[in-house]
């Protein structure tokens, strides 16, 4: 029987390989708990005050839930059983956003032959210079495929386009940094304590672009006697832009998924990835990095991908912590 087969140092690895999904500044912003009656794990999401100028809707908080359910999928495949995905399974409980069923036996992982499940341990945001080695496209092309798989879209944009997505991104931080509530909201993310499990470390963080072609997530902006060092970066950025149909929490949680597979096929070919997020964060800007050549759509992410250094790791919160067995 299923149940009795689940013991507790599968279920802490299945909770490892869920908490190793890239969230919104490092909130890890869920909870697992465990029905041993259906041996289902059910994932519920912890609201973050702490970032309620940045996600007031929630989106980001369900996007990092929906990247790690999917490497919850992974890694239960891993152990062998097929995972049976509900997304909101009971409305009227706001914060269960999925509930994972173990079912059994797995059929071939998802991936198309590579090793997802390794990825999940190797994925770190590298927010350092990619080389100026271009992405092939064939690559790119399964990279897209993954995300339709998700029931997402992932568009790879010409050099101009990335340009104009590029300057959305340095508008959302123009501005971001002119308000003081947001900035504090990033600094809280940025962490130099070691025993805390939350947060970015200040390793993890990197340069900024000495040219300013690559606006990415200025963390310490303005904050008093801060000054984030800067770099050269890649000449010609690689940008994809992650989409869904429909902009309903449902899709939020699916786009999550398609983040994490996207971003998991792409470690496994050699790739390393950053996000940028903050034209996201602002209505207007969000609309505007639509690409209405391709119709209709919301972008939920743009994600940088290159061949450079591998990401400094980020800490996680141990699994006691955020693992519920007794249903
Ligand atoms: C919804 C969402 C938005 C994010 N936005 C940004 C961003 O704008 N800039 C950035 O550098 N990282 C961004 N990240 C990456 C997180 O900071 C990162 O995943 C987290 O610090 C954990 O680190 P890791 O990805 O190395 O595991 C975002 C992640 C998520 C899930």
């Amino acid at each position: 029987m299923l149940t009795s087969e689940l013991d507790s140092a599968t279920l802490e690895g299945l909770v490892s390989a869920a908490v190793a999904a890239p969230s919104l500044h490092n909130t890890q912003p869920w909870r697992f708990r465990f029905r041993p009656d259906t041996t289902t794990l059910e994932v519920h999401a912890v609201p973050q005050p702490a970032l309620r100028i940045t996600d007031p809707s929630g989106r980001g908080l369900h996007l990092s839930v929906g990247a790690a359910v999917f490497n919850l999928r992974v890694a239960i495949r891993q152990a062998g059983h097929e995972p049976v995905v509900r997304l909101l399974p009971r409305t009227p409980e706001p914060d269960l956003l999925a509930a994972v069923r173990l079912a059994g036996p797995s059929r071939p992982p998802e991936g198309g032959g590579r090793d997802l499940y390794s990825a999940i341990w190797r994925r770190h945001s590298s927010r350092l210079p990619f080389t100026d080695a271009p992405v092939p496209a064939a690559i790119l092309t399964e990279l897209a495929e993954a995300a339709r798989a998700e029931e997402a879209f992932l568009e790879l944009p010409s050099e101009q386009e990335i340009h104009r997505l590029l300057a959305a991104t340095a508008e959302g931080e123009r501005r971001a940094v002119s308000e003081p509530g947001r900035r504090r909201e990033r600094w809280q993310a940025v962490q130099d304590d070691p025993s805390r499990h939350y947060g970015i470390p200040t390793e993890a963080i990197g340069p900024l672009d000495a040219e300013g072609r690559l606006p990415q997530r200025d963390f310490a902006a303005l904050r008093p006697g801060e000054h984030q060092r800067t770099a050269a970066f890649e000449a010609r950025p690689r940008v994809a832009v992650l989409g869904t149909a429909r902009d309903e929490p449902a899709d939020w949680l699916r786009a999550g998924q398609a983040l994490e597979r996207v971003l998991l096929l792409a470690t496994a070919h050699g790739l390393r990835a950053s996000l940028l997020s903050q034209a996201l964060e602002w209505s207007d800007l969000r609309w505007a990095l639509r690409d209405p050549r391709h119709g209709p759509g919301h972008v939920q992410m743009l994600i940088r991908l290159g061949y450079g250094p591998e990401g400094a790791p980020t800490p996680r919160a141990p699994v006691a912590e955020v693992l519920d067995r007794d249903g």
